[in-house]
């Protein structure tokens, strides 16, 4: 079998997300809709998305468009089907009754709905119809959320199933995990049920909205969306729909009854057009005072609004058995929401599924959660989960776990795949060194190091982990959504506050320090990021020697909108990747231009393919649509490179004055046209002042670490400035640019 073309029917936010990511894996698609204007202005959107669903959007031709009346002809020429029309039974029948009449014999038809039991969606198939019939239930956006639920029965072709797994995970990148027929599948299962547990909890323990927010998100490694933030993301209308369809389809005796009840305030909401962020408003709203924004939280007891206040609990790493061993009331929520999740999961084991940990995955990779709910019970411990739980009653899983009190139960990870995933390899790895910013494990004759602060973002303790580990052949790889944000801004500012400039320094002069000795150590190092990987991240991606990387990234070096410029290597390899090309050759001026506009701009990259035009990336860099093949990918380059030999250090030939001049007349003329102001003008020059070489000409030679020393030298002059330090602040709070 092989799929070389597919139609999607029903062109929405789903069927356009499936389709784009189709096209991201070079499979044709048409999409269809009830009429061909519906799926055109989907392919507009698809075009201009935000966060681009297209890797390339030089592809979008890839996708064809049309309607169900005219163009279905083109179901019998492909190889498999999706629909993702609304979720209608009536609907989707008649669709598959036309669907069944045209398709090619043996092809694959699937649904992605989200809550219609397989049975309900078949009843109406023949026995050869059902075999080649399942659900395929992505999330959205389709091309950032990992989990693909591949929903089977007893009528299907297992071959067929698996193979559609394969595909959907070489092709396409997903986490497939294939899942019994069962209401809301494995995802949103606990998912939802998760999110209505710590909506009712809060609205029990008398918690704000910013409060629950603040609890269930990153302090349990939960998106910092929390949980009334994120019922206004998906829409508080929607997520009503989607109770009473778990209501109707689970027994009485399930728990998920008693957390699903209407709540009146919720009910009020929605019938004033309070559905959450697609409408007035939600939980929160944002409300224009004279003019200004300011963003207002629900009174849960009043159903007044008020402006919303920041909560700091002081818990930004994840520590759950600290937290739920607080003697306050983020405590007593955090240890009632949690006890409640793993309760309600472990009653699932085993007749919803037989692998608990197929239920950690889901909410990983389709909830985005650092920790499933049985991660969470072994990082609190048997014992001590026991200790405190009250009571559990129809529970298999936990009273052959209360008589056990085995620490140790969990065993292996990510068991859906076949594949050698970092998760999989951490588990049989030793740990042999920690900080407080990063881990180092030995596995084999190679080294990982995995970067563990909020966003990955980079400091001393960083640089630390990175030097000591390459002792050994490394892989600098992680498991949380970024691979790192950059420098650790706070960390910068904390100095700065007290005029400590020379630590400041101290750090910076370290950075460069370990950078370095990354390129050009006895040993290979290979950077394999997914998500953001900008400032230093970026800094470090680019001194490795070599690069893995996941299709979904964003990277740049960002430092002049903060007021600073790269100053951990990034000006110095940019230039030198520039300065390899013909035109180079050519124009020695022509590098350093083409540079100052990339880091000037702070020009970022959502895509590989967006990447490799600014040099971000090389052409021989390894690109990933599935992220858990990035360690796998990483140690083949290992093990293809055991007499490795480190670069021969880089040189410079830059013509100083002569280019800068340039440089400033492009300053000039942007803050003639009010584009930039002063202090744009001030990290411009900076910019300039490294690229150009500094007091230099062409018949002179700079090492890298003349580089390196005017990188630090802009760096220190500019943290310096207080209109820097204001704009750095102002990101810090807002988590925005300052503009101007
Ligand atoms: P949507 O409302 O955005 O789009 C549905 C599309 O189907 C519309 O463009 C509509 O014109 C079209 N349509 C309706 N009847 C049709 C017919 N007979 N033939 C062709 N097209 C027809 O819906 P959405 O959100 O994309 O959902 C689609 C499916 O995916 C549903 O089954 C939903 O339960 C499921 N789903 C939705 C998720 C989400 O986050 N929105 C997540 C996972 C699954």
């Amino acid at each position: 079998m092989e799929i070389k073309r597919v139609v999607v029917i029903g062109s929405g936010t789903m069927g356009s997300g499936i389709a784009a990511h189709l096209c991201n894996a070079n499979i044709p698609v048409t999409l269809l809709d009830l009429k061909t204007e519906i799926s055109e202005k989907a392919r507009e959107r698809i075009y201009s998305s935000r966060p681009p669903l297209l890797l390339d959007k030089l592809k979008i031709n890839n996708i064809n468009i049309g309607n169900i009346n005219d163009n279905f002809g083109v179901v019998k020429d492909v190889d498999w089907v999706v629909e993702a029309v609304v979720e209608k039974i009536d609907i989707k029948h008649n669709l598959y009754e036309k669907i069944f009449k045209t398709r090619k014999a043996g092809s694959i038809v699937s649904s992605n709905t989200s809550s219609i039991p397989i049975k309900v969606l078949s009843e109406n198939l023949s026995e050869e119809d059902k075999k080649d019939f399942c659900i395929t239930h992505f999330f959205n956006p389709v091309r950032y959320m990992g989990l693909l639920e591949i929903v089977k029965n007893e009528n299907n072709d297992l071959e067929k199933i698996n193979f559609l797994k394969d595909f959907c995970e070489t092709l396409l990148g997903k986490g497939v995990i294939v899942c019994n027929d069962t209401p809301g599948f494995l995802g949103n299962r606990v998912g939802v049920y998760a999110m209505q547990v710590a909506m009712t909890e809060a609205f029990k323990m008398k918690l704000s909205v910013e409060e629950a927010d603040a609890v269930f998100g990153r302090p349990m490694g939960i998106p910092k969306t929390g949980i009334f933030g994120l019922y206004d993301l998906i829409g508080i209308d929607l997520m009503a729909d989607v109770l009473k369809s778990f209501i109707k389809e689970l027994p009485e005796i399930d728990k998920f009854h008693k957390v699903a009840k209407e709540v009146p305030l919720v009910t009020k909401l929605i019938e004033t057009g309070y559905t959450g962020r697609k409408g007035k408003g939600g939980f929160y709203r944002v409300n224009k005072e004279s003019g200004k924004k300011v963003l207002e939280a629900l009174n849960l007891e009043t159903g007044e609004y008020a402006s919303s206040k920041k909560i700091n609990i002081k818990s930004d790493k994840v520590d759950l058995k600290n937290l739920i061993n607080r003697k306050d009331k983020y405590g007593n929520y955090a240890w009632s929401v949690i006890s409640e999740i793993i309760k309600y999961a472990s009653s699932l084991i085993p007749n919803v599924t037989k692998e608990f940990n197929n239920i950690d995955e889901a909410m990983r990779l389709g909830f985005n959660w650092a920790k499933g709910p049985f991660e969470m019970l072994e990082e609190i411990g048997v014992k001590n989960f026991f200790e405190k739980v009250d009571s559990f009653e129809n529970n298999e899983f936990l009273e052959k776990l209360s008589k056990s009190k085995n620490e140790n139960f969990y065993g292996e990870r990510q068991k859906y795949t076949n594949i050698e995933t970092l998760g999989k390899i951490k588990r049989k790895a030793i740990k042999i060194d920690k900080n407080d910013s990063a881990e180092i494990f030995r596995f084999k004759d190679f080294n990982i190091v995995e970067f563990t602060t909020k966003a990955n973002a980079l400091d001393y303790d960083s640089m630390d982990c990175l030097k000591k580990a390459t002792d050994k052949p490394l892989i600098i790889i992680n498991e949380s959504m970024q691979f790192s944000a950059g420098v650790n801004l706070n960390y910068v500012m904390d100095f700065a506050k007290q005029k400590d400039f020379k630590s400041i320094e101290k750090f910076i002069k370290y950075f460069q320090e370990t950078c370095k000795h990354l390129k050009y150590c006895k040993n290979p190092v290979v950077s394999a990021p997914s998500g953001l990987t900008l400032g230093g991240g970026f800094e470090v991606l680019v001194q490795s020697n070599f690069v893995v990387t996941h299709t979904n990234i964003v990277m740049g070096l960002v430092e002049t909108i903060v007021g600073l410029v790269p100053a951990g290597g990034g000006c110095k390899e940019m230039l030198w990747r520039w300065s390899q090309t013909d035109e180079a050759k050519k124009d020695p001026n022509f590098a350093p231009l083409k540079v100052f506009d990339i880091i000037g701009y702070a020009k970022t990259v959502t895509s590989p393919v967006e990447a490799e035009p600014l040099k971000y990336l090389k052409p021989e860099d390894k690109k990933i649509m599935n992220r858990n093949s990035l360690l796998p990918i990483s140690r083949k380059i290992l093990e293809e490179n055991k007499n490795f030999k480190s670069p021969i250090e880089c040189k410079f030939n830059l013509s100083g004055k002569v280019v800068k001049e340039k440089m400033i007349q492009v300053l000039e003329k942007l803050y003639n046209e009010k584009i930039i102001l002063d202090h744009g003008m001030e990290v411009g020059k900076e910019l300039a002042n490294i690229l150009s070489g500094g007091e230099t000409s062409l018949d002179k030679t700079l090492s890298e670490d003349d580089l390196f020393k005017l990188e630090l030298d802009s760096f220190m002059r500019l943290i310096e400035t207080t209109k820097t330090q204001e704009r750095i602040k102002h990101t810090l709070a807002t988590g925005k640019p300052l503009v101007n």
